[in-house]
């Protein structure tokens, strides 16, 4: 390892007095507690994690903050997406409050995109907002749900529908975490990386063309470099949108496809979040193509560079049964971005500036899906 690619990086989500940190980089929760006392107003923190996450990472951080004289407890959720719903999230608020805590309790959600999700809610509504910490673990929760503070839980009308905007006061993002990332997961992850050079950036793009593999392969220089170009586009475009009412729709980009995938396989393990998200932007550049918004060899290029990453790019990967146009047509008309019953479509023009349709055709959708099946 270089002294450079063991160096943390360090930058700032510009929000005035809701701004924070993001720190990436090795050992970071090995000195967790260093880091978070400055921004505790009491020294009680009360830890989420999931079982998966707690046998790797947990004794760290309770040790990080034993060397601190702050008090812990911890409450272990099961791992998996199954998780984030009404019924754990009501045991999960009674249990923070049987911890005893107050306003200036500190909750940590440790884990990923799964556990950050619930355990900011959490933040956001016991005693009406208490401050939390995001520690996350997966490469997905570390290039995008950690940061932005988009807090949700899924309900049976469909996913991430009861939620808040609640910003972390701090993100903590050790790279060494993902070391026990399952293989799987990683490449989940890499989609959503993949996914800011499509909306903003053709140089990044260019650069995970290039370095892809090595990021993959979480050599550090090039994975704490993805990573961090994925941090700061998204702290930039928060800064400027923290409500989602124009440029930070275009952080869904392969989302609302993606979504409607999720849904249609059940959330579970026959599509992960972020090869949803894989699918969701080959589509959408499919789509894109169909309307003559975008060109095929653009189309081509990404497909190549997910399916070498090991990610699915065509409804062939999870064999759709009877009439699913209609299905997942019906599935995008439930998605937070609908608006006078419209569906709005991020939609690349080309790699590196994609934009916000608002009225998206259900009739061209449908044929779109017909013909794609
Ligand atoms: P996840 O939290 O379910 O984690 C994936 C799996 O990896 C789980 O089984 C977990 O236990 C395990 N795991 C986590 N860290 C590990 C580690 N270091 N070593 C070994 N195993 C580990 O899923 P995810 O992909 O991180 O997040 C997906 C969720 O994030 C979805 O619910 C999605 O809606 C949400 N999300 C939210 C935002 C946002 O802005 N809030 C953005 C993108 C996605
Ligand atoms: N992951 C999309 C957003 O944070 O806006």
């Amino acid at each position: 390892m270089t002294e450079k690619s063991k160096r943390v990086e360090r930058l700032r989500v510009e929000l005035g007095d809701r701004g924070y940190d993001i720190l990436i980089g090795p050992g970071l929760i090995a000195r967790a507690g260093l880091e978070i006392l400055p921004l505790m107003r009491r020294r009680q923190a009360v830890i989420i994690t999931d079982a998966t996450v707690a046998h790797h990472h947990l004794a760290p951080l309770r040790a990080s903050f034993d060397a601190q004289g702050i008090g812990h407890q911890e409450i272990v959720l099961p791992a998996g997406e199954a998780t984030k719903d009404l019924a754990h999230f009501g045991r999960l608020v009674d249990d923070v409050l049987a911890c005893g805590i107050e306003r200036g309790t500190m909750l940590v959600a440790l884990g990923g995109g799964v556990v950050g999700d619930i355990a900011g809610f959490a933040a956001a509504t016991l005693l009406r907002g208490i401050d939390f910490v995001q520690i996350p673990t997966t490469l997905l929760a570390q290039v995008d749900s950690s940061v932005g503070g988009k807090t949700a839980i899924n309900t049976a009308a469909g996913k991430n529908l009861l939620g808040a905007f609640y910003q972390p006061r701090l993100v903590l993002a050790d790279t060494d975490t993902l070391s026990t990332l399952p293989t799987r997961e990683l490449r989940a992850g890499y989609a959503e990386i993949v996914k800011y050079g499509l909306i903003r950036d053709t140089a990044f793009f260019e650069w995970l063309e290039a370095e892809g593999e090595a990021v993959c392969d979480l050599e550090p220089a090039a994975a704490t470099r993805a990573i961090l170009t994925s941090c700061r586009m998204k702290a930039a475009i928060v800064a400027a949108d923290e409500r989602e009412e124009g440029d930070r729709a275009l952080l869904n980009f392969g989302h609302t496809f993606g979504h409607a995938l999720e849904a249609e396989t059940g959330f579970g393990d026959t599509l992960l979040h972020g090869e949803a998200v894989a699918l969701g932007m080959a589509l959408a550049l499919d789509f894109a193509v169909c309307l003559g918004i975008a060109t095929g060899q653009d189309a081509s290029r990404v497909k190549r560079h997910l399916a070498a990453a090991g990610l699915p790019t065509g409804l062939s990967a999870i064999g759709l049964s009877g009439n699913a146009a209609d299905r997942l047509v019906g599935h995008m008309g439930k998605d937070k971005k609908v608006r006078d019953g419209r569906i709005t479509l991020i939609l690349p023009r080309r790699i590196g500036d994609a934009f916000v349709m608002r009225d998206a055709s259900t009739e061209q959708l449908r044929e779109f899906f017909g013909a794609a099946a």
